[in-house]
């Protein structure tokens, strides 16, 4: 794999786990769904407020339940994840996952820690939110209360990509000091700057003169962690099929695990996938 940009041991490994159960939603009517489709995911002055629309959590679980975010989640998120925490778990090991939102990661997370605190700072994505009993959730903003206690690991999912760079700063500075000595960071962000649609992104940022989606790259995310006291260990590039916005749902479930096996068989540059995972140890 000498040649992958992204090469990583695990890249090449390819974790495979059998996906978890598909979780049980609480789905509520929203009242509008315009509105919140311009908030979460997209831009945002005010990421900490982003998610903390009524109603704004059964909608997030909805986004993720069918379609391209579904498909990424069942068959590449979940094995990767896996494969990924399952080496760092263990019953006598804890681990944080910050800005846990409806608990996705936290429910991959308790199936391999022996006990895992979910924190987030929406009211509404954690009342989403279904966990196992080793999992307590708190509704919280760590990076101005400390929660007072310290984990062997900590996830972030979904979050540093329309974080603003204050709060992006903030937040790694609280998840380095919610660390133990030597105790590791695995995130992802979810619009790699290099991807085909984020260059297309880029290039709409450009022409409309403002920020009209978010993107980050591998060497600014890399800046950025070890500026905050991070070494990052591996960088594993994932989801390579470009999302077509929302449409053909269904041909994006069904090329979703192909077209990723044919990209890592063919050695396609991690700089194309969509997302990439990141594992940085605190320093
Ligand atoms: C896109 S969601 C990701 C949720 C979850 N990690 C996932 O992958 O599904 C981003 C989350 O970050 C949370 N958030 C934003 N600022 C935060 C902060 N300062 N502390 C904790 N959570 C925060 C939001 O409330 C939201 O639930």
């Amino acid at each position: 794999m000498a040649s992958y940009p992204f090469a990583t041991p695990s890249a090449s490994r390819g974790p495979r786990a059998a996906p978890l159960t598909s979780e049980p939603g609480i789905w509520q009517e929203l009242t509008s769904n315009q509105q919140l489709h311009t908030q979460g995911d997209r831009v945002s002055d005010d990421y900490r407020a982003s998610h903390c629309a009524p109603g704004y959590g059964a909608h997030y679980r909805k986004t993720h339940e069918s379609g391209y975010y579904a498909a990424l989640w069942e068959k590449i998120e979940i094995p990767l994840i896996l494969g990924v925490l399952r080496p760092m778990g263990g019953a006598g090991r804890n681990c944080l996952d910050f800005a846990c939102g409806t608990g996705r990661i936290t429910n991959v997370a308790a199936s391999v820690f022996g006990e895992v605190v979910g924190a987030d700072i929406s009211k509404s994505m954690l009342g989403s939110a279904q966990v196992p009993p080793n999992v307590r959730l708190r509704h919280v903003d760590m990076t101005i209360e400390p929660l007072g206690e310290t984990f062997d690991v900590v996830t972030a999912f979904r979050f540093f990509l329309n974080a603003e760079d204050r709060l992006k700063r903030d937040a790694l500075k609280a998840i380095n000091a919610h660390l133990k000595d030597g105790g590791r960071l695995v995130c992802n962000v979810h619009m790699n700057a290099t991807s085909p649609i984020g260059l297309v992104c880029r290039l709409l940022n450009r022409l409309f003169g403002r920020t009209i989606r978010n993107t980050l790259g591998a060497a600014r995310f890399s800046e950025l962690l070890t500026a905050s006291g991070f070494i990052v260990e591996e960088m594993i590039p994932y989801g390579y099929l470009p999302r077509p916005g929302n449409l053909v749902p269904g041909v994006c479930e069904a090329l979703m695990e192909p077209f990723e096996k044919a990209s890592r068989t063919l050695h396609v540059p991690g700089q194309l996938a969509q997302h990439f995972l990141v594992i940085a140890k605190k320093r």
